[in-house]
């Protein structure tokens, strides 16, 4: 383990690179990235560094976001089959037609989208600033938002804005239950439910609380309160308990796992700074169109 560390630090110093790590991957590559956020503060990052070299501990609609925002240096992905379901729900061609059917409709795509998709996009959102983006769009124009049905709903109950949703979702926090929230809150009295948007609405009536990752953290950082149910992805257990030495955390169940953002080893980073593979690079004429809808998004929440 330890001659690994050592092969990735000196190896990332030769390739002027920098690791980038979702706060879902796994403990130990959250633990040598240079930098770990949510899906919005990464994407911030990959638009901010002057690395020459991106590898991006994640899933692969992360890693096309580097690239579109970086197209001059290199991306990798180490784990080159790390997937997400929303990613393979949305088609283009079912985008084009639904979008066909509403010329006069703007298309919001949550960063999970393909490129091609972003490409055909007004603008792009994360969980964390959704609700942000949709309430920065024209009052009178119909909003399609692509592909998470649950955050665009919460979108639009926050905005009041009608919202076309679209019928794909999040399939790890999906199956999260109002009995599972229920069953947690009995066994551990007091404690705050914090939750992501990406849950059924009927179970985030259930939270105190609903945010993005990095927006969860940082409410358990900042709260009172000392005991938290999190309903999310369980790899934010380690930053969590990192930042909050003091405090306890349990998770709405067991099932929080998913399984592309456990896909990232430490060995398959090695491999990726010593090869230069595998990369992701977005076609310039997809990328082009894609980079102005998450410029447009980063203008109005902030580089
Ligand atoms: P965040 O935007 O909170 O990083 O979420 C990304 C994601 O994949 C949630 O399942
Ligand atoms: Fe995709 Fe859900 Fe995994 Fe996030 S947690 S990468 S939305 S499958």
């Amino acid at each position: 383990m330890e001659d690994i560390i050592e092969a990735i630090e000196r190896l990332k110093k030769e390739r002027r690179a920098i690791i980038l790590a979702h706060v879902y991957e796994p403990d130990e590559i959250q633990e040598i990235a240079d930098f770990t956020g949510d899906s919005f503060a990464l994407s911030q990052k990959a638009a901010a560094t002057d690395a020459e070299v991106i590898v991006f501990c994640g899933v692969r609609f992360m890693a096309e976001t580097a690239n579109i925002l970086s197209p001059d240096k290199i991306t990798l992905l180490p784990a080159a089959d790390a997937g997400c379901q929303m990613f393979d729900d949305t088609l283009e061609s079912e985008v084009r037609q639904v979008m066909a059917e509403r010329p006069d409709a703007l298309l919001v795509s949550y960063v999970n989208t393909p490129a091609s998709v972003k490409a055909l996009s007004t603008i792009c959102c994360t969980s964390s600033n959704a609700v942000q983006v949709v309430n920065s769009l024209p009052k009178d124009r119909e909003i399609v938002f692509v592909p998470d049905g649950n955050l665009a709903s919460f979108a639009a109950e926050q905005t009041d804005r009608k919202v076309t949703c679209w019928p794909g979702g999040c399939p790890i926090h999906g199956r999260l239950t109002v009995k599972d929230i229920r069953a947690a809150k009995a066994a551990h009295p007091g404690a705050l439910v914090l939750m992501h948007p990406e849950c059924q609405p009927a179970v985030r009536a259930e939270a105190d609380y609903v945010g993005s990752t990095m927006g969860i953290i940082r409410y358990a950082q900042q709260s009172q309160a000392d005991s938290f149910i999190i309903a999310t992805e369980q790899g934010v257990l380690y930053e969590l308990t990192e930042r909050c030495l003091q405090k306890h955390f349990y998770l709405a169940s067991r099932q929080m796992l998913c399984v592309n953002m456990k896909k990232t080893t430490l060995e398959k980073v090695r491999t990726a700074l010593t090869t230069l593979e595998p990369r992701v690079i977005v076609p310039a004429e997809i990328r082009d169109k894609a980079r102005e809808a998450l410029q447009k998004m980063l203008e109005i929440t902030g580089r």
